[in-house]
């Protein structure tokens, strides 16, 4: 198939053009480049042997991405683009807002007038609800579109709410949901990763800027949640893993709206982290224990099962592979890619 990949040159999408490459599609990525790199195309090029056509545009001014998109044909799109810094969409919940949700309208609208059915949508654990006590991972028959506490993560669940009534109304779209947990690591060679402008605000990246010198210390944002040693548990997912995701949930594309958990079912906390990842790259790093972050819950798992069983994914990498690969994207990249 030719696939229209949005947001296709950064973290995530990168990767997911290299997978969707690999097994033997065609990529049209469109980008605005707000927060990615054309390098990180090349560098997929480089790596697969293979070229992707390339279009710089924002999704979001829909009269720029129709004219440019007119003239393309296209089995399915991934749908990627859009705006993720979550401390950002408190600060600027209008951009978030438009830019989330008026791309989303924008690509269905295109999508419609070019005939195609079939889209994977970039989603979020964030969409749950807060889980009900007891409840330790989260399935997709979690309540989710309440208690969101970030503008972003309305953005995600509003987006979900889009596709399923634009569904109602156009039934032969084919569209599947994915809600990625935390997705870490990078491709294994170390040629493309995660480059975050500014101040990182995910762990992951954060424990590999003090790693390589670019900042003193992790800051961990508390150590006195009911967690098995007091940090925040998350489920770190490589995102090599979750690539391969994107390619399953093509090809498992029917009629209707389907959402799935992209994740491993384990839980890590902080420190796990540090620690996993000190052991992986040899460097130390230095922390300091501080206030808890606003907003932050005590642990986030999936529940992977669906994805498991209708798409015939799961998550194989250890965090120790991921570890060790984001280590050698930061290293063979002290300051991410040029020009940035
Ligand atoms: C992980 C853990 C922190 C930084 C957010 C969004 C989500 C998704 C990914 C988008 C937590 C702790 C972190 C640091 C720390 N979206 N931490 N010191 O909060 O699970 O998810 O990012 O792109 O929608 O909500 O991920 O990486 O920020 O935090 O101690 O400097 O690390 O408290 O326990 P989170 P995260």
């Amino acid at each position: 198939m030719r696939i229209l990949l949005t947001g296709g040159a950064g973290y995530i999408g990168s990767h997911v053009a290299l997978v969707l490459l690999e097994a033997g599609h065609d990529v049209l990525v469109l980008d605005d480049f707000s927060n990615s790199s054309r390098e990180a195309i090349e560098r997929v090029e480089e790596l697969t042997g293979r070229s992707i056509d390339t279009i710089e545009c924002d999704l979001a001014d829909q009269a720029a991405s129709s004219a440019a998109l007119r003239d393309e044909a296209f089995d399915a799109v991934i749908h990627l683009a859009g705006l993720k810094a979550v401390g950002e969409s408190v600060a600027q919940p209008s951009r978030y807002y438009r830019t989330n949700l008026v791309s989303t309208l924008n690509l269905l609208d295109i999508m419609a007038e070019h005939g195609v059915t079939k889209l994977v949508f970039s989603s979020s654990a964030t969409v749950y609800s807060p889980a009900a006590e007891g409840v330790l991972n989260l399935d997709e028959s979690q309540p989710s579109g309440t208690g969101i506490t970030n503008p972003y993560g309305w953005t995600k669940a509003m987006n979900e709410q889009i596709i399923r009534d634009v569904q109602t109304g156009r039934p032969e779209l084919e569209a599947v949901l994915l809600r990625y947990f935390n997705p870490v690591g990078a491709h294994p060679s170390g040629r493309i990763g995660e480059d975050p402008a500014g101040i990182p605000n995910n762990l992951m990246p954060f424990v590999t800027q003090v790693a390589i010198g670019r900042r003193d210390h992790l800051a961990v944002f508390g150590d006195q949640y009911p967690t098995h040693d007091g940090t925040g548990v998350r489920d770190y997912i490589h995102v090599m893993d979750l690539a391969e995701g994107h390619l399953a949930a093509l090809d498992g594309l029917r009629p209707g709206v389907e959402a799935y958990n992209l994740g491993t079912g384990d839980g890590q906390s902080v420190l796990d982290i540090v620690k996993a990842f000190s052991a992986a790259s040899g460097q130390e790093v230095r922390y300091e224990v501080v206030a808890p972050r606003p907003g932050d819950v005590a642990r986030a798992v999936a529940d992977p099962a669906k994805a498991n069983r209708e798409l015939g994914w799961r998550a194989t990498r250890t965090i120790e592979d991921a570890c060790r690969d984001s280590w050698a994207w930061q290293s063979q990249n002290p300051n991410g890619y040029a020009g940035r």
